[in-house]
């Protein structure tokens, strides 16, 4: 039993989910405030979707518990189901019916009144851009456009907490781009709280004000993406010197925190690179210099050793999870 909080608009305990011998979500606590955009970033099979599927009451922990907008999850899993709207890793709009009939079989399933039904589909079309095509049948549609008929699925209710699983798996670079641009008009136009899970660490870099990084069901870090990256000591400047600089003066500079000479260059970890590097160059000749900035998968593979996987795309069918409450 967790004691709601106002400010906390997701609260989770000690969440743990075991299939036999296997964790896959490990005592998990986390709080999630109102109108954030919170990113569940992780591997294949780090628990994301699990996560997502006991905060939508579709699966029941194995022990701890969660409140989900003032409801607990385990006490109260109407309230919660009404207060949220779910797009799941595997779409399931109806294909032979149109995007339109699917919005409004949704709408009459959570009760929104008739005075108010057409306007919110129109809304909710308009807003994922999907206007135009609202009388095509579902098996028309582009991967693109039929996950965003799951968004708009998702807001017909009008909901506080909209969970949004691996919004952009399966789809190509350029409709990863389109989503992410609706994604984020919807967070500015909607007063919305946002929980996406997500394997892509741009995707989680550029959505999320915060993110949880997730690994064999437990969260390994917690932060801003800034803050996350910056764990890593800042931003990495590659110098090639020519013969015979001196670097003695690089040691004495303060947004230098490391330097190491690694295969005839000398490589600086330094804070803010854009804006230390003329900095830095008036102290060494250099023949060249390069810099770059640390990313999340770094960050995953300062903390575990390995890299978060890019998996292959298309492939989220063969990955079909069962919805079956244990
Ligand atoms: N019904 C189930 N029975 C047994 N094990 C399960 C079941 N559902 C999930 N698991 C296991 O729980 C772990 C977490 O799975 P989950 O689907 O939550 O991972 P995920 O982070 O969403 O991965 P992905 O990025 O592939 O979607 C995995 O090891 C998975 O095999
Ligand atoms: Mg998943």
């Amino acid at each position: 039993m967790v004691n709601p909080s106002k400010n906390q608009l997701i609260q989770i305990r000690n969440l743990t989910k075991r299939y036999e011998k296997l964790i896959a979500v490990d005592n998990l606590s986390l709080e999630i405030g109102q109108s954030e955009v919170f990113g569940l970033l992780g591997p294949n099979g780090a628990g994301k979707t699990t996560v997502i599927h006991m905060l939508a009451t579709l699966l029941n922990p194995t022990s701890g518990s969660a409140t989900v907008n003032g409801f607990d999850i385990l006490e109260d899993p109407e309230k919660v189901r009404s207060s949220i709207g779910v797009v799941f890793q595997v779409p399931s709009s109806d294909d032979l019916l149109t995007g339109y009939e699917n919005l409004k079989i949704h709408a009459l399933l959570y009760g929104v009144k008739p005075d108010v039904r057409e306007k919110r589909i129109s809304a909710a079309l308009e807003l994922v851009g999907l206007t135009e095509r609202k009388e095509d049948q579902v098996k028309k549609y582009s991967g693109g456009m039929r996950r965003r008929l799951e968004i708009a699925r998702g807001l017909i209710h009008n909901p506080k907490v909209l969970f949004l699983d691996e919004p952009t798996l399966g789809l190509d670079p350029s409709s990863r781009e389109t989503m992410w641009k609706y994604i984020q008009q919807l967070v500015k136009q909607e007063k919305l709280t946002i929980i996406l899970t997500t394997h892509y660490m741009e995707e989680a870099d550029m959505l999320c004000n915060r993110i949880g990084i997730i690994d064999k069901g437990k969260i390994i870090a917690l932060d801003t993406p800034a803050r996350l990256k910056s764990m890593l000591g800042g931003d990495i400047v590659k110098l090639k010197l020519k013969q015979d600089s001196n670097t003695d003066a690089l040691k004495n500079l303060e947004c230098i925190s490391k330097i190491e000479s690694v295969d005839g260059y000398l490589l600086l970890s330094v804070d803010d690179a854009k804006r230390n590097i003329p900095e830095i160059l008036k102290h060494v000749e250099v023949e060249s210099v390069e810099a770059t900035s640390p990313t999340l998968n770094d960050v995953f593979l300062k903390l575990t050793g390995r890299p978060i996987k890019e998996q292959a795309e298309g492939g989220f069918m063969e990955r079909y999870v069962q919805y079956d409450k244990h």
